[in-house]
């Protein structure tokens, strides 16, 4: 199962559900059955390592964040198994790359799966203060537990 988390700039929140993930993933003992990725659907930061704060945020908790921006593709939609968009214009920038909508369903809103909180996107941190930051983690790990139920689900009644 490959899992691709998109947002803007691929350098605050989806680099960060990426991590996160991989961590649940790990934690769970399921890194040889869960792949995980993340893209931007800008390419202004290409290359970059994620963004310092949310680097900063991570660390606090002992999460490793690591990984190097790049522009979501065409490509992905057939590259991945499920496309996590972190808001609503993230899901759209997404769609608008297929125009047929012979993918649509692998998109979803991350927050879709998230249980503890009632947010429905992941709010942009990049002009706000550190606390914003915080609060993706936040998010993010809830949606990222979430999904990984869900998947644990669909694996076991695929066996
Ligand atoms: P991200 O955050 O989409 O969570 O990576 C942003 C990063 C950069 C910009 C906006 C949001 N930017 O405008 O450069």
């Amino acid at each position: 199962m490959k899992l691709l988390f998109v947002c803007l700039g691929n350098i605050c929140r989806s680099p960060a559900a990426e991590n996160i993930m991989n961590h649940l993933v790990a934690q769970a003992g399921m890194s040889d059955r869960i792949e995980c990725d993340s893209a931007g659907t800008a390419s202004y930061h290409t290359g970059n390592p994620p963004d310092r704060r949310m680097r900063a945020a991570a660390a606090n908790r002992d999460l490793p964040m690591v990984g190097k921006a790049r522009q979501f593709t065409k490509a992905d939609f057939t590259a991945f198994d499920l496309i996590l968009a972190m808001d609503r214009e993230n899901y759209h920038n997404i769609l608008a790359l297929d125009p047929q909508g012979q993918y649509r369903d692998k998109v979803k809103l991350m927050c879709d799966f998230a249980t503890q909180h009632p947010d429905k996107e992941v709010p942009d941190p990049y002009y706000g203060g550190a606390e914003g930051f915080d609060y993706v983690i936040d998010l993010l790990v809830d949606a990222c537990s979430g999904l990984l139920q869900e998947l644990e689900t669909t694996t076991a009644k695929k066996v």
